[in-house]
């Protein structure tokens, strides 16, 4: 099997929310957006907008008929702005038109005067000033205070880690169409259709039955779908509510870059102790999360920081201290890895200082820290395994790491001009929602009197395959093929109080409820094969549509066992629920066991850099990947391949700039660059552990969203290496990501220092 959506995707015959041909009367709505990072709004003049031609109306803060605050954690977050505005972009009015031309037009057209308030971009003064969303949180293990005096190396520094534009290749968007009797029913661009139709139930002043939310699938989330579609969703809502017309919203790129929030941007301190052979002794780290100007998904994204702050490693003293600054950008939200990434990243900043100081390479002290089955997390939670080791193991021996370690040292000092580096990352990132209650599942399976089969959950197709691993699923449980299987949008009446789909767990949650469902139904049906063949039900079995009895085969097949099945009144659809067992946190004492499981790998990058332009190549990323025993092997490779290219971009070509007024300045794809294919490297291997089936995952799967996301870091550690094979690397704080640009300051460090003289100058 491969991706089922494959064949319409390269025809481009895949359905998105406004690809379906529009009902009558549509109308089309546009967001006109703060044009200042904040202040007070005096005056607001939507006037002229309702001259132009084909304006129907304009919406307000004041139009909104329920609750105009919302939000996944706290309800900070007005629909539009409510006397003030926080980010530049901050939705102000929604002008509604007859086509999507005019709704801009009449954008255009609305003017807003707004008496300016000081402006932080920066989460380090917005901690100075006491502008947080949350008390700072601090997570220990042991102690580090007395430990730094008995260490032998110590290093410390403090970081710059920037954010990340989700990039999905459909903007965010929402069709509303109004039905019978108040009701509304909603195509939304979602990650989390019951968290849309909550709060649209809750802006309209609706109860939630009346609200249905159905998505066929998204041209991408990433996260940024998570807790952001939601505000689309509801403004779209508003308007086919209050003027009783389907009504269609879609983002342009650059409203969407704009308007909506992006991965993390975080500052960091650290410091890391360790004895003389390399040990670590204590590490401690700050982070101070960008988290913009309302609350959105910060908690839990900076959680999962402090959680994933010591990676792989085995360390006995950590204490963590993270707090969520507000400053005046969009929300900050969700972004795959979830916080993971900026928790190791400055971990991997102070092993790589530490190796300076200490002589040997990074991956020495890498290897000599990796955690073993039987240690336990300062959270809490213990290493059950010995896979992540595996996966350093396997990662060496396969890829030849002494050996692609010495070939670089030989290239280096042959070369003057080019320069190599090498750089390993281990991952160890735990599988489920920290909110515990998050981590379920649900599924419908239908089974027609024809034979053909349909399966809907609570899983979201983001282009991840989870439709395609659903039918994979039911095509193993209940032995047929699976070009019977229709995976179904998903859908609020059909599947209640869905969980998002995020944390690399859709599959998981949603195929383990669609085993349970699947086996009600076999169950049914094997008990009227067994009268029919006059045995036990458990002896029989179905196997490529045909029923086996103690395993020959019979004269039934699939068609004739449904069609025997509904005449004897048994039931051919059922209802999955699954909710995994034996997790749990408590976030005010920071201590359970939040996770399911953990999904491990490792990783080999190898660059060159040209060290006269400062610019790169990638020359190969080499994992070796823990996938359990996977579920459609093309599937889960794309995501590796995905992840790690995300991974990649964040930290060598991404660089998300806004002004010192809050102005986004990488506004289009033509300031903003992300990896393409030929920046990728032409050599990438994966290398699936083998004999790896996993207990917790559907049919022994394991979760592969996100991990392989962090794999990226090791492109900027790699480029590190060939730049410090050409001069020694000195700063005062350690800037991700490493453009071409930052590369060759780094190379020249009298120019950098010349430059910086100059732009201070202007
Ligand atoms: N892959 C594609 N093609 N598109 C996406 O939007 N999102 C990622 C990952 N892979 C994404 C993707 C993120 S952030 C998550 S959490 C997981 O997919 C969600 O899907 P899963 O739970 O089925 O892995
Ligand atoms: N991961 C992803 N999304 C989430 C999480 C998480 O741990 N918690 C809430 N939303
Ligand atoms: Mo993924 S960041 O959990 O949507």
């Amino acid at each position: 099997m491969r991706h089922c959506d494959s064949e319409l995707h390269v025809m481009g015959r895949s359905e998105y929310v406004d690809d379906v041909t529009p009902p009558a009367g549509m109308q089309h709505a546009a967001v006109f957006g703060s044009p200042v990072a904040h202040g007070n709004i005096k005056t607001l003049d939507t006037a002229a907008a309702l001259l132009i031609e084909g304006v129907s109306a304009v919406f307000t803060f004041s139009d909104i008929p329920g609750e105009g605050y919302f939000g996944a954690i706290v309800q900070d977050e007005p629909l539009f702005a409510d006397e003030k505005v926080f980010f530049q972009g901050q939705a102000i009015a929604l002008v509604v038109a007859n086509s999507y031309e005019n709704a801009r037009k009449g954008v255009a057209a609305c003017s807003v005067e707004i008496e300016e308030l000081p402006v932080i971009t920066c989460p380090r003064e917005a901690f100075a000033k006491g502008e947080t969303h949350q008390e700072l949180r601090v997570f220990e293990k042991g102690n580090v205070d007395p430990i730094w005096e008995t260490c032998d190396t110590l290093v410390e520094g403090s970081i710059d880690l920037a954010g990340q534009e989700h990039l999905y290749l459909e903007t965010n968007r929402a069709r509303a169409v109004p039905c019978e009797d108040g009701q509304i029913k909603v195509y939304s661009s979602t990650q989390s259709p019951s968290a849309t139709q909550k709060t649209i139930a809750r802006i309209l002043g609706l109860p939630m039955n009346k609200v249905e939310v159905d998505v066929k699938r998204l041209g991408g989330g990433f996260g940024g779908k998570e807790d952001q579609a939601t505000h689309w969703a509801c403004m779209a809502s508003l308007a086919a509510y209050l003027l009783h017309k389907p009504t269609q919203l879609v983002l342009s790129r650059g409203d969407d870059m704009r308007m909506t929030g992006k991965r993390h941007p975080y500052k960091q301190d650290y410091k890391l102790g360790l004895d003389t052979d390399g040990r670590i002794l204590a590490y401690e780290v700050s982070h101070y999360q960008n988290s913009g100007a309302f609350m959105d998904l910060s908690n839990p994204v900076l959680e999962r920081t402090c959680l994933h702050s010591t990676n792989a490693y085995d360390i006995p003293n950590v204490r963590i201290r993270a707090v969520p600054c507000r400053t005046n950008l969009p929300s900050n939200t969700a972004f795959r890895g979830f916080g993971g990434p900026q928790g190791m990243f400055p971990l991997e900043v102070a092993i790589e200082k530490a190796s300076q100081k200490i002589g040997v390479p990074p991956y020495r002290i890498q290897e000599l820290n990796l955690a073993r089955r039987g240690y336990v997390f300062p959270y809490g939670q213990e290493l059950e395994d010995d896979r992540l080791h595996r996966t350093w193991e396997e990662a060496k021996d396969t890829f030849d790491l002494e050996q692609r370690q010495e070939h670089i040292e030989t290239f280096n000092s042959e070369n003057k001009i080019f320069k190599k580096g090498l750089a390993l990352m281990p991952v160890c990132f735990g599988i489920s929602f920290t909110k515990t209650f998050l981590n379920q599942g649900s599924s419908l399976v239908h089974i027609y009197t024809d034979g053909t089969i349909s399966v809907a959950t609570g899983g979201i197709e983001m282009g991840q395959g989870v439709s395609s691993n659903m039918i994979a699923i039911c095509c193993k449980v209940l032995g047929v093929s699976h070009r019977r299987i229709r995976c179904n949008s998903t859908n609020t009446s059909r599947i209640a109080n869905i969980s998002p789909s995020a944390a690399s767990a859709t599959s998981d949650l949603n195929g383990n409820a669609t085993i349970i469902a699947c086996q009600e139904i076999l169950a049914g049906m094997k008990r009227v094969a067994s009268e029919e063949m006059k045995c036990e039900a458990d002896e029989i079995t179905i196997v490529d549509e045909r029923v086996y009895l103690r395993g020959d085969s019979s004269v039934l097949d699939w068609d004739t066992l449904v069609l025997k099945s509904y005449f004897a009144r048994v039931p051919l659809m059922a209802h999955g629920f699954y909710a995994p067992p034996n997790i749990r946190f408590d976030p005010v004492a920071g201590w359970g066991r939040p996770f399911h499981y953990y999904t491990y790998g490792t990783c080999l990058i190898e660059v060159t850099v040209d060290c006269i332009r400062g610019t790169y190549t990638i020359n190969s990323s080499k994992v070796v990947h823990d996938l359990g025993r996977g579920i459609i092997p093309s599937v889960d490779l794309g995501q590796v391949e995905g992840g790690l290219a995300q991974g990649i971009g964040w930290v060598t070509l991404e660089e998300l700039a806004f002004s010192d007024d809050g102005k986004l300045l990488s506004n289009a794809l033509s300031s903003y660059k992300c990896p393409d294919g030929d920046f990728l490297p032409d050599d990438i291997q994966v290398k699936f552990l083998e004999n790896a089936d996993n207990p917790g995952g559907p049919l022994g799967s394991k979760a592969v969203g996100e991990p392989p996301f962090m794999y990226g870091i090791a492109a900027y550690f790699a480029i590190r290496r060939a730049i410090e094979a050409f001069t020694p690397i000195s700063e005062s704080e350690t800037r991700c990501p490493m453009t071409p640009e930052q590369t060759l300051l780094k190379l020249y460090p009298q120019a950098a220092d010349s430059f910086a003289a100059f732009s201070t100058d202007k």
